[in-house]
């Protein structure tokens, strides 16, 4: 029989719990400025093999790994120019960089699925910055959900999803991204394997010029990219322009007065994103028996496209 798990405050007292629990092997779910992530000693192999066992999760399918600064991220993989000047730009905060692994990185190898590469992110939020120093070390965490599912963006989310499979969950609120992180490739050339919470547009901005985008073939680079995942339980049917009959419509913007749920009524993307896993959870618990979920037309730019990303993805035909 397994215990439920352990809410902590996100206080010094909570933080000091959820690090002692890291440091026993044991899995404890923490806010992040995009979602809950579900973290482990990342150089504990039995730490980290029971995030795979937790989730349900392929173990071809690597890792993030969270660390409290830069410096930390430099003992752990190589920096060229372009990933120091994109660290320096965007860390703390939503993106992720996928760079070469140093040898004596000490992680386990679970956490990089035996990839010569591994993907790192300093992440913004307070707790999660409090907990990466009560810690002291790298802490592996994906979003924390079932495999597959739509991604946590509050405390109750994680526990409906892995609440008897975890050790504890520290409760920081809603998540003000609501989306993943943004997953840039630096092998060297620099390709994005994920849109998410930081826009596209203002990395190829600070790179001076475009990002590549790999052939959707490409799965041994990115292998969350390609099948079905951030599903809820009824279908998605993304890019519905008129109130759809038998439908659940989520709209965006102002033109969407008839929607069950609008992501934003003033056709805002970074509150529609904020938005976005919550909607659909909550549209998913309305749905009859077959009902699917509509969703209006999402711009194209900005954290629309992790949006469509997600969407698509939802939309993607069940494994
Ligand atoms: O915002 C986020 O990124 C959240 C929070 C918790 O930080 N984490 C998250 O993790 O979304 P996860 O596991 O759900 O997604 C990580 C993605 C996966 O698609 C995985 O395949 C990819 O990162 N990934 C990890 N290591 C990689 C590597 N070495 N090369 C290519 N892709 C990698
Ligand atoms: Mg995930």
């Amino acid at each position: 029989m397994s215990l439920p798990a352990e809410l902590l405050e996100p206080n010094a007292t909570g933080l000091a719990r959820a690090a002692g629990v890291l440091r026993e092997g044991r899995l404890v779910a923490f806010p992040t400025e995009t979602v809950y992530g579900l973290g482990a000693d990342a150089r504990n192999d039995h730490a980290v093999a029971s995030i795979f066992q937790a989730k349900g999760r392929p173990r071809f399918n690597p890792l993030i790994v969270h660390l409290s600064d830069a410096g930390a991220a430099r003992d752990i993989a190589v920096f060229d120019d372009m990933a120091d000047r994109l660290a320096d730009s965007f860390w703390p905060g939503a993106l992720t960089l996928v760079l070469p692994l140093r040898p004596d990185s000490a992680l386990s190898p679970l956490v990089t699925a035996g990839l010569p590469t591994v993907a790192l992110r300093v992440p913004d939020h307070p707790v999660a910055r409090g907990l990466l120093s009560a810690f002291g070390g790298p802490v592996a965490a994906p979003s924390a959900n079932p495999s597959g599912s739509v991604s946590p963006t509050r405390a109750a989310h994680v526990v409906d999803g892995l609440g008897e499979k975890i050790a504890a969950v520290v409760d920081g609120g809603a998540c003000p991204v609501g989306v993943e992180s943004t997953i840039v490739g630096l092998t060297p050339e620099p390709v994005l394997l994920r849109p998410g919470g930081l826009p596209v547009e203002a990395i190829e901005a600070c790179l001076g010029g475009p990002l590549a985008v790999p052939a959707k073939t490409a799965n041994v680079t990115a292998p969350g990219q390609l099948s079905s995942h951030y599903a809820p339980g009824a279908d998605v049917v993304p890019n519905v322009t008129s109130p759809p009959s038998g439908a659940l419509w989520l709209g965006f913007g102002p033109a969407c007065s008839d929607a069950a749920l609008n992501l934003s009524p003033s056709g805002d993307l970074v509150e529609a994103a904020a938005n976005l896993f919550g909607y659909l959870r909550e549209l998913d618990a309305r749905a009859a028996p077959g009902q699917p979920i509509a969703v209006a037309p999402i711009p194209d730019h900005g954290l629309g496209r992790a949006i469509n990303d997600r969407l698509r993805r939802a939309a993607a035909p069940r494994r």
